[in-house]
């Protein structure tokens, strides 16, 4: 029977970058939500007669808001719910089972690559019938409901075995529990040239995965390990645990050192990847070698073509403004299209939906293709293998040819993490406010030739957006961005970007720190980030 239950409007309810995400113990109030969860089922004209894909990251709650989800949806009249094993599933193989079963979307629970436990993070997000993120119209819709929500309709009743595969019923809603990894494993044999790259794990190459105990070691353990043959130990930290076993499940440089240190020694492996908290994040490195998000875009760009499910080329590409213009290289060499979108999953969704793109990117380690509407970490590390079984060339050979080729973006990311947000807008507001004067105006020597704030028409439905980061230009074409990450849960972070084309064939391999420390020097001066934050050193470099 359903329940109507009475409740105080949440006032903090706001998505951000990649849906609401909050401290864990934020999501254990009692009725925040299902408070959230009725703001999504009203933002798309409710749950009635309609079924969901629903599963997580399997991060500390995860069990817990799945049963919460599906007596919401129960009650609401859902026909039906195709839930992961156990609540799990990775976001790319969420959205890859939006997609194949033409659900009328998901519910995503995940923080991403912020860490887990009753103290750490935790979020929500709605997917739409295409796959992808819910775009902004439909996440301004939630919040809106979220504050007059004063009531939410649920049902008593048991909780569900989340461990039995099959059909089950809860109320008049049929609830399918599925082998979380079954169906994104043969989406990606369907893409790749799965017997090439046995022939090469066969011949003796050697590869190491980092899933940071998190969703994707059982996804990577079945795919590398099971189907493509790879040593048993290629995947390490292969269990998801509730609290990511205490790591930090956030693929880059700085928090999978671990893998970075093997990577670099002497005895590393041919290949190296890890992946996020929930799976759609990729750090992709080579024996002594590492690509940056930016540069792996570029590649797979360049040599899709080497992978069958792209044999027939791509339609474009399309990255967010902070990643660097390397992809734009490829895409103009290659006459196909190439856009540049807002921070954030969701802006690429109608570019793949409208056939436009075929490979997307942002330098925040993700990248993906039209296969699904999410980022795809493993999708990304198989197209890499692929390419190396047909190129039979290590990842530092693969770099240096491209870069060659096409010059060197160099690059790299400062942020300044858990800033006071009073702080941290009032710099930004400064900057905006003096944008108008700056170009024209020389910085260490530097000459400005503009500066704005980044703002977005999508071509396909013409939505617009405003103020998505500031970016400073320089005659040479160097480029600094700011932004304000929309995806913490403490504080502000300040995300800084930094960029310099490097034309080649001289000066290629130089560490991108010291090519880039002229225009880093000018980044601290043009937002006085010192004198606004009292930072002078950020605490994590990517
Ligand atoms: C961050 C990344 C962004 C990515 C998002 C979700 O958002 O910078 O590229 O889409 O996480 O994974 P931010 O914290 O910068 O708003
Ligand atoms: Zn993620």
């Amino acid at each position: 029977m359903p329940k109507l239950i009475k409740i105080t409007p949440f006032e903090d309810q706001k998505p951000g970058t990649s849906g609401l995400r909050k401290k864990t113990r934020v999501f254990m109030q009692p009725h925040y939500l299902e408070a959230f969860v009725q703001a999504i089922f009203h933002a798309i004209g409710g749950a009635a007669g309609k079924t969901f894909v629903i599963g997580g990251d399997g991060r500390f709650y995860n069990d817990r808001a799945v049963q919460i989800i599906l007596r919401l949806a129960a009650a609401q009249g859902a026909r039906g719910a195709i839930v992961g094993q156990g609540g799990i599933l990775s976001t790319p193989a969420a959205s890859h089972l939006i997609r194949l079963n033409e659900t009328d979307g998901g519910i995503i629970l995940s923080a991403s690559h912020n860490p887990g436990g009753e103290d750490e993070d935790f979020g929500i997000k709605f997917n739409m019938p295409n796959g992808g993120p819910a775009p902004e119209a439909v996440t301004e819709a939630m919040f809106a409901a979220t504050k007059t929500m004063t009531q939410y309709t649920t049902m008593d009743a048991p909780d569900i075995d989340l461990r039995a595969i099959g059909s089950t019923q809860l109320g008049g809603m049929t609830v399918q529990i599925v082998d979380p990894v079954a169906d994104y494993a043969n989406l990606m044999e369907s893409l790749f040239d799965f017997p090439a790259m046995r022939t090469r794990f066969a011949a003796g190459f050697t590869m190491r995965f980092d899933a940071m105990c998190a969703v994707t070691g059982p996804y990577a353990r079945e795919i590398l390990e099971n189907r493509l043959g790879a040593a048993p130990g290629t995947v390490t930290h292969g269990t998801p645990l509730p609290d990511f076993g205490g790591m930090h499940p956030d693929p880059n440089p700085t928090w999978a050192h671990e893998l970075m240190t093997e990577m670099m020694g002497d005895a590393a492996p041919d290949f190296g990847a890890a992946s996020d908290g929930d799976g759609d994040r990729n750090m992709v490195l080579g024996a002594g070698a590492y690509v940056s998000p930016s540069d792996s875009l570029a590649v797979l760009a360049a040599n899709a073509h080497l992978a069958p499910g792209y044999a027939k080329g791509i339609a474009g590409v399309a990255r967010s403004m902070p990643t660097s213009a390397a992809a734009d290289r490829v895409a103009h060499a290659m006459g196909i299209a190439c856009y540049e979108t807002p921070t954030g999953w969701k802006f690429f969704g109608n570019l793949l939906d409208a056939g436009r793109v075929t490979l997307c990117g942002e330098e925040s380690f993700g990248t993906g293709s039209d296969h699904v509407r999410e980022k795809d970490g493993l999708w990304a590390v198989l197209l890499w293998l692929n390419i190396l079984a047909v190129r039979k060339q290590s990842v530092a050979e693969i770099l240096l040819d491209h870069w060659h080729r096409y010059g060197r973006n160099y690059y790299s990311r400062h942020d300044f993490e858990a800033i006071e947000t009073d702080k941290a807008d009032a710099m930004i507001a400064t900057l905006r406010a003096r944008l108008a004067a700056l170009p024209g105006t020389k910085v260490d020597g530097l000459m400005i030739v503009a500066a704005d704030d980044f703002a977005y028409t999508d071509p396909v439905d013409g939505s617009a957006s405003q103020k998505q980061g500031v970016r400073i230009i320089f005659d040479d074409g160097s480029r600094i961005v700011y932004r304000l990450s929309g995806t913490g849960t403490e504080g502000a972070t300040l995300r800084v970007y930094l960029e310099r084309y490097q034309p080649g064939p001289d000066g290629l391999q130089r560490d991108p720190q010291e090519a880039l420390a002229p225009i880093i020097h000018a980044a601290h001066q043009i937002a006085q980030i010192h004198a606004h934050t009292g930072r002078s050193q950020p605490n994590v470099i990517t």
